[in-house]
């Protein structure tokens, strides 16, 4: 198993996004992480279809998008047009998981769904063949620079053995409080994709955070 870095540009600095993203690819990146808020699924606001757009322009890196918003199919196509590699949905904002997951894979992006730290895994079940993403949200969404929240590696343990006992490759990706102290735990209970915003982007040095998180998942001999 290959690890995935996916730096989250919540945490970077707008007023330069270009050349934060720029940072994250000369890094070794392998994902750009896009958080958005509705101020409704979470309190909290940020962004949306032109910034995706944006962000399409300045990079050839895939673009996962998180969607931390009530009625996410709103949103589907504009996503997609605008250059999204893959959307990440909320089962618990999501009452047509299946319906909703088909849709994204429709207009040609990845297809995700996510789970909060509350939500039990049997929340997408029923949908494993659908998936080509499980998002385990390792700190309650809404916000950069979270806590994580302990015990989090054993849902993630259990995730991968329910991925693997369905035959599915989906990514195993976590997001919230991933850092040097969190990585390594998170990569043995069988996460592949990482989401990191806070520690990399305020790292003094952003590429060899990168760096460093990567060189935590490596499975010993
Ligand atoms: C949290 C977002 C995350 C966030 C992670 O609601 O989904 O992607 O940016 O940030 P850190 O790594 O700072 O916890
Ligand atoms: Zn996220």
């Amino acid at each position: 198993m290959i690890a995935r870095i996916a730096p989250s540009i919540l945490s970077a600095d707008f007023s330069r996004l270009a050349e934060e993203i720029a940072m994250c690819e000369a890094g070794g990146a392998d994902l750009i992480h896009i958080d958005v808020m509705d101020g409704r699924f979470v309190p909290n606001l940020t962004f949306g279809t032109k910034v995706i757009a944006a962000v399409r322009e300045v990079t050839e890196l895939p673009l996962d998008v998180h969607l931390m918003v009530v009625q996410p199919e709103n949103y589907f196509e504009d996503f997609a047009k605008a250059g999204a590699t893959g959307m990440t949905i909320h089962t618990e904002a999501a009452p047509h998981l299946q319906r909703q997951l088909a849709r994204i894979k429709e207009l040609g992006c990845k297809a995700g769904a996510a789970v909060n730290p509350a939500t039990p895994l049997t929340a997408v079940s029923e949908v494993l063949g659908d998936l080509d993403l499980l998002l385990v949200m390792t700190v309650n969404p809404g916000f950069g620079g979270q806590q994580f929240i302990a015990g989090s590696n054993g849902k993630v343990r259990r995730a991968r053995a329910m991925l693997d006992k369905a035959g599915s490759s989906a990514s195993l990706e976590v997001d919230g409080g991933v850092d040097r102290a969190t990585i390594r735990g998170l990569w043995e209970a069988g996460a592949d994709t990482f989401v990191s915003g806070n520690t990399i982007f305020t790292a003094q040095d952003p590429q060899g955070e990168i760096e460093e998180l990567r060189k935590r998942c490596v499975t010993d001999a």
